[in-house]
Parts: structure tokens; sequence; C-alpha cells
């Protein structure tokens, strides 16, 4: 195992992706809680991440001094390289020839680290992202690479098995990064590399029973990837102790109810609950126009339908939850001052406190593409593990003002054309989302020699890679046009289609 020290960089979890990917499981510790983590996660290696302070700074985070101390190999990435070189005894300064973004590193020494990758006397592109540079190196180091503005962009001391570089080897901007880093894990730490997704089940199926006994165990489910998986999984580890409530608010897309029970009754025989709420959900936002209010109600009204159901059943010891990695990570935040709310999420946040139940979290060590990976271990449906995300308020937050049963169906039959085009098309996986929006605007048209006035369906689609930022779909004209004379041939009420070109941000993928 490999732990992995943050001091802040916007990077860091991927340091955790590539070397996870490596076969060798990782974990993530904010700097000022390595101490503890040294102690108790028996790590056979330490990478110290980028950041964005300036080792120069008063005050500027350091690592433990026991990471140095402990026999350990330790690899210094950025920030990581710069105070490894200042707690060694070595030199860094600010710089006015910084470096962002492409460079080009020299090798001026075989080690270790670039072991089938990189030799002596070779150019291999890299990414650097830095102000401040080393100026000296602490002793027993060599220098084994260099960029133009960094003397010492590479870094060995093989006698302690302490190596540092200035670029970046977790993006791939640095096109060899990822061997670099397998270098690390596999030839200098000894890692064995059978961190799979087969043994992760295993694990994860043996820690559910541990944990639960012969107790009950609840579960929300939606039909999203994380539930699902959850579901599944803990149904191969518990059986029968384990019921699903799919809470059903009417604001799924077509057909969507219907698969999920289908898969889950009948295909993997799980005790599911399939409470249609549909009428209590469009009752309470009726009228509603506000988007945030919209969010809150179907928030909390979810929770209560969960908590009824849960009752019904006769209640269980435990809650299962899909948490993901990403959830539990303890950010370093240097700004300290609470962020804005965007948009108040729809999640069960609220119902572990409430009903009073311990939690199962069997995903809280995974990745979102790690959970896909295993979801496909467990044999979910392809259809089920690439689906793109859907938020938990449904189509509520894709019908912007008043939301009616009208709306709903005229939007479900223009999403799912738009969808089936876009599967046609062979798109599907190159799309973070894509989504149909019901504006409340009518404009007029003409259809038959008939005036018409109707609503104006807007198509959303965005390539992203965590849904934090994210670009529109670059769609040809010709694909656009096929969608837009379907959806106004075939869906009664809409007569006129437009496409969102906006990207996030300014923007949200969401229109609420
Ligand atoms: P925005 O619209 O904030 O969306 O750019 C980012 C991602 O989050 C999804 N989303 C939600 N997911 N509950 C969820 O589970 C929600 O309340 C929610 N709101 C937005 C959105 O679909 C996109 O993938």
């Amino acid at each position: 195992r490999i732990l992995i020290i943050d001091f802040g960089s916007q990077v860091t979890q991927l340091i955790a992706r590539r070397v996870r990917e490596s076969g060798v499981y990782s974990e993530i510790v904010p700097f000022n809680n390595a101490e503890e983590a040294l102690e108790t996660f028996n790590p056979a290696g330490i990478i110290l991440s980028g950041g964005p302070n300036s080792v120069t700074g008063i005050e500027s985070p350091r690592a433990p001094e026991k990471v140095f101390t402990m026999g350990l190999p330790v690899l210094g990435i950025c920030y990581g390289e710069q105070t490894m070189c200042e707690q060694l005894g070595g030199k860094v300064e600010s710089s006015d020839e910084r470096e962002f973004g492409r460079a080009f590193l020299d090798i001026t020494d075989d080690c270790k680290l670039f072991d089938g990758i990189w030799n002596k006397g070779e150019k291999h592109q890299v990414w650097m992202s830095h102000g401040d540079r080393v100026i000296a190196l602490p002793e027993g180091f060599r220098v084994v690479g260099v960029s133009d503005n960094a003397p010492y962009a590479a870094i060995a001391n093989e006698d302690k098995s302490f190596y540092a570089v200035q670029f970046h080897p977790e993006v791939v901007h640095t096109p060899d990064g990822a061997k670099l880093l397998s270098n690390f894990v596999h030839n200098i730490c000894g890692c064995a590399g059978d961190w799979t997704m087969a043994s992760f089940k295993e694990t994860a199926i043996a820690a559910v029973r541990q944990q639960v006994g012969s107790g009950r165990v609840i579960c929300g489910l939606s039909g999203g990837v994380d539930s699902s998986v959850v579901a599944v999984l803990l149904h191969e580890a518990i059986g029968d102790q384990l019921t699903c409530v799919f809470v059903d608010h009417g604001l799924m897309r077509a057909n969507e109810a219907d698969e999920v029970v289908t898969l889950f009754r009948d295909h993997y025989n799980i005790h599911l609950v399939h409470k249609d709420a549909s009428d209590l959900f469009h009752g309470k936002l009726d009228g509603v126009n506000d988007p945030e209010k919209k969010r809150k109600i179907i928030g909390g009204l979810f929770i209560d339908v969960f908590e009824e159901e849960a009752k019904k059943v006769g209640g269980a010891d435990f809650l299962a939850q899909g948490t993901l990695y990403p959830d539990v990570i303890e950010s370093v935040s240097f700004t300290g001052g609470p962020s804005v709310t965007i948009k108040s999420h729809h999640n069960v946040g609220g119902l572990p406190e409430r009903m009073n139940m311990d939690l199962v979290e069997p995903l809280r060590e995974l990745f979102k593409d790690e959970v896909r990976a295993l979801g496909r271990e467990l044999g979910l449906p392809e259809a089920f593990i690439g689906r793109h995300p859907f938020p938990g308020p449904g189509l509520a937050i894709r019908i912007p003002g008043d939301i009616t049963q009208e709306k709903c169906d005229i939007l479900r039959k223009a999403d799912s054309i738009y969808l089936q085009e876009i599967r046609n098309a062979g798109l599907y996986d190159a799309i973070w989302q894509a989504f149909a929006v019901l504006l409340p605007v009518r404009t007029v048209g003409v259809m038959g020699d008939e005036r018409t006035y109707d609503y104006v369906c807007a198509l959303r689609a965005v390539t992203s890679t965590d849904g934090m930022t994210a670009d529109y779909y670059h769609f040809d004209h010709e694909f656009l046009s096929r969608v837009s004379t379907r959806i106004i041939n075939e869906v009664r009420g809409i007569n006129r289609v437009v496409y969102d070109i906006t990207s996030k941000p300014p923007g949200t993928i969401e229109w609420e």
C-alpha cells in the first residue's frame, strides 16, 4: 500500500488513481493528519503531492519528519520535491522563470524511476506547474533530469530510496508518467500489484459479512451506478438480509422505473420495495417554480417516504449507502472560508441521523471508474454501468417553472428520442451527460399549413471528467437536424428545438 500525503494540489486524486491502476492500493491523507496515518496505514512507500504554497513562505506546510526516518521509499512531486529538499537540507527559491504546462525533460542520468521508459541522453515531454524551484540539493542526492527552468527537475538519493520530480507524472500530459509511478511503487517500494477488482470484491464481501453479522440492511436504490453496485454487492454478501427501497418520485426518464424493478427484483431476486410515490411528489411540487424550493421539497419527501417504507418492512439494523472515495477524502483547504451553495444537491445525507442506524458503505474506498469496474465484476449489465449520471431530483430540474404530469410526459418522449439518436450514432460513451430540457416558453410555428403555439425543447450534451467543469459537445449539424426533426414530428407539444452551447463554468450542467 502507498500513502499519499496531500499538500493541496488540484491533481492529488490522480496520483492515487494512477497508483491503483498499476494494481497497488493507495490512500490520500492531508499533510496535517499524516503523522497518525503513517502509524496506522503501514505503507510500503510514501508519495508527497504538489500544492499551491511556496516552501519559502512562513508556515508553509511540511511533511512529518518521520517520513524521512522510517526507512521507506519516498517520492516527492512538485511541492513535494521542494519540501523534501528543504527539509533534508537543500535550498529552494522563488523564481521569475516559472514553468506552466508542457516542458521537456533532458534525462541526464539513468535512474530506477526511469527503468524501461527513459534512458540517459533522451528528451521527453512532461507537465510542469511551478514558480519555485530547487537550487541546491540535500546531501546524498544526484540530478537525473533537467528542464529549461528547473536545474533539478528529477533527483534521486538511491541509498535512501528518496526520489523527487518537479513535473507532474500523474497527469496525462506527462505521457510516460503512469509508468514512472508504476516503477516507483513496484520496483522501488516492492508492492506486488495484486489490487484488482476481483480481489476487492472478495474483500468487500467479507467485510460486509463481518460488519453486518445476522443483522438486517436497508438500501435506497435509484438505478444509478453507485446504488446499483451497492445493492448487488450486498445481495451477494448477505442475500435475504438485504431489503432495497426504490422511491419512485415519478420524475424518472422513460421506462426507467420498469427497468430497475425488472433487473433487481426479477433478475437478481433482490427483495425490492417499489414505492410509487408519483402523486405525492407531483402534488407537493404543484405550482412550485423556484429551483431551490423544488430541490428541497424533493429531498425532504424522499427521506419521509424512504423512512415510512423502511418502517413497513420492519426496520433494519443498518443503512447502506453508495458513498465514494472522493466524498470521504478530507481535502486540504487553504482558503478556509465557507463556499457558496450553488445548488442543494439531493442526497440522502440526512437519513442516517434521522433513522439512527449504522452505515454500511462498501464503496468508500473507490473512485467512480473503480465502481464501474466492480459493477462489471459483479455482472451488472453494461447499460447500467455505463449510464450517464442522472440527478436525484430527476426531471423536476429539467422543467424550469411549473411541473405538470403533462410536461413530464412531453419531456420523456423528447429525451428518449434524443438519447436513442445519440446511441445510434455511437456517441453515448463519448458524452458525459446528455438530456433534453423542456422550457416554459411557447413559440409560434407552422406545421402542415396550421399555426402552432407549443413549447421549446433545449438539448444539452456535455463532456467532462468529474462533472465539476464541462464543455458542450460539438455535434455535427446533420445530427442536430435529425434529432430536431424527429422531436418536432414525433412529440406533440414541442414545435422548436434549440441546442445549449454553454460550458461549465459559467453555466452548470443541469438548468436548475
Ligand atoms: P451541475 O448542474 O451542478 O451538475 O453542473 C453536476 C453534476 O451533478 C448532477 N446533479 C445531481 N446529482 N443530485 C445528484 O445526485 C442532485 O441533486 C444533482 N444536481 C445535479 C448533474 O446531473 C451533473 O452530473
